[in-house]
């Protein structure tokens, strides 16, 4: 029988480096002549990035509500998983995901206090008890992402929440570190020489120990 492949996934707030991590992950995964293909959430496919727009930019004169989003974010994490992620990880072929399930228990259930009971919830409805194998968090004060990701451009609708947002968000982030070993901090306030370095290592090791 074939090999699974492995699901990677990139986490962390906005400006964080997430983009520019998943480069060094190509970079370890080419090296060792490992398949792979890369996604990002929401979206991924043609259905998925359709409500990603309705999700990042939402729609003139119309509120998007909080267990709407929360159900947007699962409609295409359920799309991307059945339809792009299962089928490749069966095949042998690893994914990359520049972000997945934890952005949702993150953002929605503590940016948005929507809370732990009701994301485990509707994720078990979504998509069961599938899990990525390896979670790199890039760990960042709220702030200095947000100036980063300034920098790029325009700020979307979800990035365009108070700072107290965020830190409820990365309080979770922080919380599902300390409860999970196959999530990994990395610290993103490093340069970014530092970050990718210490992704590389983290993916070497890991390779090399499957
Ligand atoms: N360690 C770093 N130090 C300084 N600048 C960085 C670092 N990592 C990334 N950047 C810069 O910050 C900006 C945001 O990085 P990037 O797009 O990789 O973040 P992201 O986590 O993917 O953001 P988003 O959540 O918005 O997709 C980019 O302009 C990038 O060049
Ligand atoms: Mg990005």
């Amino acid at each position: 029988m074939m090999t699974p492949g492995k699901f990677i996934v990139i986490e962390g707030l906005e400006g964080a480096g997430k983009s520019s991590a998943v480069s060094a992950i190509k970079t370890v995964l080419n090296h060792r002549d490992i398949p792979f293909i890369s996604t990002r959430e929401p979206g991924g496919t043609p259905i998925a990035e359709a409500l990603r727009d309705i999700v990042k930019q939402g729609m003139a004169n119309e509120h998007v509500c909080d267990s709407t989003e929360l159900l947007l974010m699962y409609a295409a994490r359920a799309q991307l998983v059945e339809t792009l992620i299962r089928p490749a990880l069966a095949n042998g072929t690893w994914v990359i995901g520049d972000r997945h399930d934890l952005s949702s228990l993150a953002y929605q259930g503590g940016g948005r206090e929507l809370g732990m009971a009701k994301l485990k919830a509707i994720k078990q409805i979504a998509i069961g008890d599938f899990e990525p194998d390896l979670t790199l968090y890039l760990d960042i004060e709220p702030s200095l992402g947000l100036s980063r990701a300034r920098q790029r451009g325009e700020l979307d609708r979800i990035e365009q929440q108070d700072l107290n947002f965020f830190e409820r968000t990365r309080e979770v982030y922080l919380q599902q570190v300390a409860e999970k070993e196959s999530i990994m901090l990395i610290d993103a306030s490093q340069n970014m020489a530092q970050v990718a370095a210490s992704i590389t290592a983290i993916l070497i090791q890991y390779v090399d120990n499957i």
